[in-house]
C-alpha cells in the first residue's frame, strides 16, 4: 500500500489534550488513554485511530462503554457530536517488542521510540504529525526495578504505593506536540546533573541518565549540550523552553537518537565517551548528535512537520545547523571535508540507485525507509545553498521569520522556503526544484582563454531517476575563482555564480595569461563537476588554492583520475608529498587519504571490483615508498603528543594514524612492529583501534594475538566490542567473508542494531569482499536480512541497501545480486520495509 503526498488531507479530528496512565511491567503494561477529540471542520467522517499490536481491554465514549473492536490496525468510531472524550485501556508487551518501536525493554529499562509511527504501538491514536496535543502522563512501576520514572516536560507529582513496593510519577508537558515526540523512560538509572541559564535568565536543570557505572562517561555529552544551548541562542536566537532537559542513553536503539520534547533518548553510542573506549571520531559524533537533537527543539518540535513527506523540513535544517555548530568547534575545513565525503559515499550512491528520491519524497510504502542520506544530508546541502544564496544576514532574517510565523504549527517545506523568500526578497521559484527532483546534477565545465579574457562555460544536466525521466535545470550557487599560474596568487575575488539555465557563460576580463580555475569551492552545491582539468592544474590547486576544501578536492580529483586509469602515478605521488609537507596536521591527514575503492567505483560505468583494489594498492604502495621517510617523520613526530580532546591534538593523532596506514603499505616489517607497539601501549582508543585495524588488514604475525588481546581487554563493553567486529568485517583479506560468517556465531553476536551494523553493515560496505565474484558475499547479506527481518524490519531494510546497486556491476555479479533480491521478495511474511526496498531495487 503506497501513501501519496497528493492524497494529503487535514485531520478530520483534532485531539487537544491527552492523558496517559501507564501501569508498567516488561511482560505486560496497561495503558489507559483519555483523549478529548474535536471535529475539525464540517464533515461527517468517523474518528479513525491507529493501533498496532494492541490488546483492547475496554473502550468508553463520553463515559459510556462501547463494544467497537479494531479492524486491522484501525479503531473507527462514529461520533454524533463535535467533541467527545474517548477512553481506551490496552495491554502491550514491552519485553516482546523486538522492533524497538513503541514501548520496549532495553538493558533492564523500559523506554519508547515513537518517530515515525511508533506511538500507535502504545495506544490508539491518530498517529500523524499534524495532530498536536498537550500531554499529561502518569506512570506506575515496581520501585526497585524502575526507581527512575521520566516523561516529557516537568514532573509535577510523585509518590509510593503498596507500602513502597511500587511508585508513581506524574509529568506534564505544556507545549502541544505531535505524538511522535512522546517519550517515557522507566529504569534503574543515575544522572549526571548540570545547569544552564538561558539568555533570558531561565534556569534549566540538565540531566543525562545512564547505568550508574557509565555516569562518568557522560561528561563530554553534557559539555556538548551546554555548548549547543548557548550556540543556538547566539546564532539563531533560540532559547530553551522548559525547566528541565533530560537525556537517557539506551543500548538498544534503531537510530542515532530521538528529539522527544524535553526527554531525548539516545543510542548510548552517541552519549558515552571516554579516552579509553571512544575514538576522536566518536567524541565528535557524540557532540554532533547531542547538538542535533537539542536543535530539534526549535526545528522539529516547536515547529513540526505537517506530514512525513516533509521530513527534510526538520532533518535537513537540523543537520545543517549541527554541521555549522561542529564547524565552529574545530576546523571548519576538516568538518566540511568530512561532510562532503559522507555525502558522496552514501547520498550520491542513493541518488544514482533504484531508491533515488527527492529530499521531499512524494510517495512511500514504509516511511521508515525514508530516513535517508537524501532527506538528511542532501536536505542539509539544500539549506546550505539557501544560506549561500541569501548570505548570513538574509538567511538569519529567513529563519527569524520562519520561527515567528510558524511557532506551534505543523508545516511544510514550502512554508520554510516562503519564509526565506519573504524575508530576503529573493525569488526562489526555481530553487524549489531541489525539493522535487531526485538525482545529482552534473555540471560540465570548459575554460577558454583568448587575449586577456577568460570565458567559463558551465552546463548542467541531471540524469533520469526512477519515475523522473525528465529533469529541469536547478538554481545552484557555484563559488569559483581564478589563479595565476606563475605567481600562484588568486586573480581578483572569489565569485558566486548562480546557475539557473542549462548553459551559463561567465566572462572574466583582465586575465593576461591562461588561468587555473577553482570551482565549486567549499562544495557550494551538491553536484558532480565534470571538468577535464589537466593534471598540472590539479597539482597547482592542491598547492596554491586558498580555499582549503578546494585544495583537498584538487588532490582527490587528481587521485581519482590516476586511480581510474593505468600508467604512471608520479604526479599524484609528488602532489601527495607536497601536501604532506604542509603545516596543518588535521588538514594533511584528510587530504592525503586516497579515495575509497567504493568512491573510485562510483566514477565508472561498471565497477571493476578487483582491478580497483589492485590499482589502489599499487598506487598506495608507490606513495608509501616514495615518501617513506616523510611518513615515518609524520608518524614519529606526532607519536608522543600528550592526549587531549583538542582540535590540535586530534589532528596530530589523525595524521599519525594515516601515516601508519601508509607505512604498512610499504610492506616493511618495521611498520608492523610499530603498529603492534602502538596497539599495546596506546593510552586511548583512537590509537589502539587505528593500530588494530591496520593489523587486521595485514598478515602480520601479531594479528591474531592483537585481536584476541583487544577482545579480552574490552569484553563486556558493547561499543568497543562493536569496533572489534567491525575491523574484522572491513578487512581486505581474502578470508574476510569466512571470518565474518564465523563471527555471526560468536557468543557476542546478536540482533542488537549496533552489533548488526558493526558486523553485517560493515561487511556490506567492504566493496572487495562483499562483491566476491562467486556471490557468497551477497548470499551472506541476504541470509542476515532474512534472519533480522522478523525481529526488526527497519534494521533489516537498512542492511540490504548494497544489494540494490546491482546495475553498477558486471552482468555476472548483477545476476547474483538480483537472485538474492528475488529470494528476499519470495519470502513469506516479509515486512513492508524489506518488501519496499527489494521491489524497488528490482523494478
Ligand atoms: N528524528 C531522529 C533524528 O534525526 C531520528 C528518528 C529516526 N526514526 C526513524 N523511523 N528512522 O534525530
Ligand atoms: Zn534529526
Amino acid at each position: 500500500h503506497t501513501v501519496r503526498l497528493s492524497d494529503y488531507r487535514p485531520p478530520d479530528w483534532l485531539v487537544p489534550t491527552v492523558a496517559l496512565d501507564f501501569d508498567l511491567a516488561p511482560g505486560c503494561t496497561r495503558v489507559r488513554a483519555t483523549l478529548t477529540v474535536t471535529r475539525n471542520g464540517a464533515h461527517d467522517r468517523p474518528l479513525v485511530l491507529d493501533g498496532q499490536e494492541l490488546r483492547l481491554l475496554s473502550l468508553t465514549v463520553d463515559g459510556v462503554a462501547d463494544a467497537t473492536q479494531p479492524v486491522g490496525e484501525h479503531l473507527t468510531l462514529r461520533l454524533a457530536g463535535d467533541t467527545a472524550v474517548i477512553e481506551t485501556l490496552v495491554e502491550i508487551v514491552p519485553s516482546a517488542n523486538t522492533r524497538l518501536m513503541g514501548l520496549y525493554a532495553s538493558g533492564g529499562n523500559l523506554c519508547t521510540q515513537c518517530e515515525a509511527e511508533g506511538f500507535r504501538r502504545i495506544t490508539f491514536f491518530p498517529d500523524r504529525p499534524d495532530v498536536l496535543s498537550t500531554y499529561s502522563v502518569r506512570m506506575k512501576a515496581d520501585a526497585r526495578a524502575y526507581p527512575v520514572l521520566l516523561a516529557n516536560g516537568n514532573m509535577v507529582a510523585r509518590g509510593d504505593d503498596d507500602g513502597g513496593d511500587t511508585h508513581w510519577a506524574e509529568w506534564t508537558d505544556p507545549w502541544p506536540k505531535p505524538c511522535y515526540l512522546f517519550a517515557l523512560v522507566a529504569g534503574d538509572l543515575q544522572p549526571l546533573r548540570d545547569r544552564f541559564t538561558t539568555m533570558s535568565g531561565r534556569e534549566v536543570q540538565l540531566a543525562i541518565w545512564t547505568a550508574a557505572a557509565d555516569v562518568p562517561r557522560c561528561a563530554h555529552a553534557m559539555a556538548a549540550l551546554k555548548t549547543s544551548m548557548a550556540w543556538d541562542e547566539v546564532h539563531y536566537g533560540r532559547e530553551y523552553d522548559l525547566d528541565v532537559f533530560n537525556i537517557v542513553a539506551v543500548a538498544d536503539f534503531n537510530f542515532g537518537a530521538m528529539e522527544n520534547k524535553g526527554l531525548n533518548v539516545f543510542n548510548s553510542k552517541y552519549i558515552l565517551a571516554d579516552p579509553e573506549t571512544a575514538t576522536d571520531a566518536d567524541f565528535d559524533a557524540v557532540a554532533a548528535v547531542v547538538a542535533h537533537e537539542y536543535f530539534h527543539n526549535w526545528t522539529g518540535n516547536r515547529i513540526t512537520c505537517r506530514d512525513w513527506f516533509q521530513l527534510s523540513l526538520k532533518e535537513g535544517l537540523t543537520v545543517f545547523r549541527d554541521q555549522q555548530f561542529s564547524g565552529d568547534q574545530g576546523s571548519r575545513a576538516v568538518r566540511r571535508i568530512d561532510d562532503v565525503r559522507s555525502l558522496r559515499a552514501v547520498q550520491f550512491q542513493e541518488d544514482a540507485g533504484p531508491t533515488a528520491h527527492p529530499i521531499r519524497p512524494d510517495h512511500y510504502i514504509e516511511i521508515g525507509n525514508f530516513y535517508t542520506a537524501t532527506v538528511y544530508n542532501k536536505g542539509a546541502e539544500v539549506i546550505r545553498m539557501l544560506y549561500t544564496l541569501l548570505g548570513e544576514a538574509g538567511f538569519r532574517a529567513g529563519t527569524d521569520l520562519y520561527f515567528e510565523r510558524h511557532d506551534g504549527q505543523a508545516v511544510t517545506c514550502e512554508d520554510f522556503v516562503r519564509a526565506m523568500e519573504d524575508a530576503s526578497g529573493r525569488d526562489l521559484t526555481q530553487f524549489r526544484r531541489w525539493y522535487e527532483q531526485a538525482g545529482t546534477p552534473r555540471v560540465g565545465v570548459t575554460l577558454a582563454h583568448e587575449g586577456s579574457t577568460a570565458t567559463i562555460t558551465l552546463t548542467q544536466t541531471t540524469p533520469p531517476t526512477p519515475g523522473q525521466p525528465i529533469k529541469l535545470p536547478v538554481h545552484l550557487p557555484l563559488r569559483l575563482a581564478l589563479f595565476d599560474r606563475a605567481s600562484g596568487a588568486r586573480i581578483g575575488d572569489e565569485r558566486l555564480v548562480e546557475l539557473t539555465e542549462a548553459t551559463t557563460t561567465v566572462v572574466i576580463p583582465d586575465v593576461p595569461t591562461r588561468p587555473v580555475l577553482s570551482l565549486n569551492r567549499d562544495f557550494s552545491a551538491p553536484v558532480i563537476v565534470e571538468h577535464a582539468c589537466p593534471a598540472a592544474d590539479r597539482v597547482f590547486l592542491s598547492a596554491h588554492d586558498d580555499d582549503p576544501f578546494a585544495r583537498y578536492e584538487a588532490l582527490q580529483q587528481l587521485a581519482l583520475d590516476t586511480l581510474s586509469a593505468e600508467g604512471p602515478c608520479d604526479d599524484l605521488v609528488a602532489a601527495l608529498g607536497a601536501t604532506l609537507g604542509g603545516d596543518d596536521p588535521a588538514f594533511i591527514a584528510e587530504a592525503v587519504l586516497l579515495p575509497t575503492e567504493a568512491f573510485i567505483g562510483d566514477q565508472a560505468a561498471v565497477v571493476a571490483v578487483d582491478a580497483i583494489h589492485a590499482r589502489r594498492e599499487a598506487v598506495r604502495h608507490a606513495a608509501a615508498t616514495a615518501h617513506r621517510d616523510a611518513w615515518w617523520a609524520a608518524y614519529r613526530g606526532n607519536a608522543d603528543a600528550a592526549y587531549a580532546q583538542t582540535p590540535e591534538a586530534k589532528g596530530r593523532r589523525r595524521l599519525k594514524n594515516v601515516a601508519l596506514g601508509y607505512l604498512m603499505a610499504t610492506g616493511e616489517r618495521e611498520a608492523e612492529v610499530a603498529a603492534y607497539a602502538q596497539f599495546e601501549n596506546a593510552n586511548n582508543m583512537t590509537d589502539r583501534i587505528a593500530a588494530l585495524s591496520v593489523l587486521a588488514n595485514s598478515d602480520a604475525p601479531e594479528r591474531t594475538a592483537a585481536l584476541a588481546a583487544f577482545y579480552d581487554r574490552f569484553k563486556g563493553d558493547a561499543s568497543v566490542i562493536d569496533k572489534w567486529f567491525s575491523v574484522q568485517a572491513m578487512s581486505s583479506r581474502a578470508d574476510t567473508l569466512a571470518a565474518t560468517i564465523a563471527l555471526t556465531r560468536h557468543p557476542d553476536f546478536s540482533h542488537n542494531p549496533n552489533r548488526l551494523r558493526s558486523l553485517v553493515g560493515a561487511f556490506g560496505v567492504n566493496q572487495l569482499r562483499l562483491h566476491a565474484a562467486d556471490g557468497a558475499g551477497y548470499a551472506f547479506l541476504a541470509d542476515q536480512v532474512l534472519s533480522v527481518d522478523p525481529v526488526n524490519p527497519s534494521t533489516a531494510a537498512r542492511l540490504m541497501t548494497p544489494l540494490g546497486r546491482w546495475r553498477r556491476f558486471d552482468e555476472g555479479r548483477a545476476a547474483l545480486m538480483r537472485a538474492q533480491l528475488q529470494r528476499l521478495l519470495k519470502t513469506p511474511r516479509l515486512s513492508k520495509d524489506v518488501f519496499e526496498m527489494a521491489s524497488k531495487s528490482l523494478a
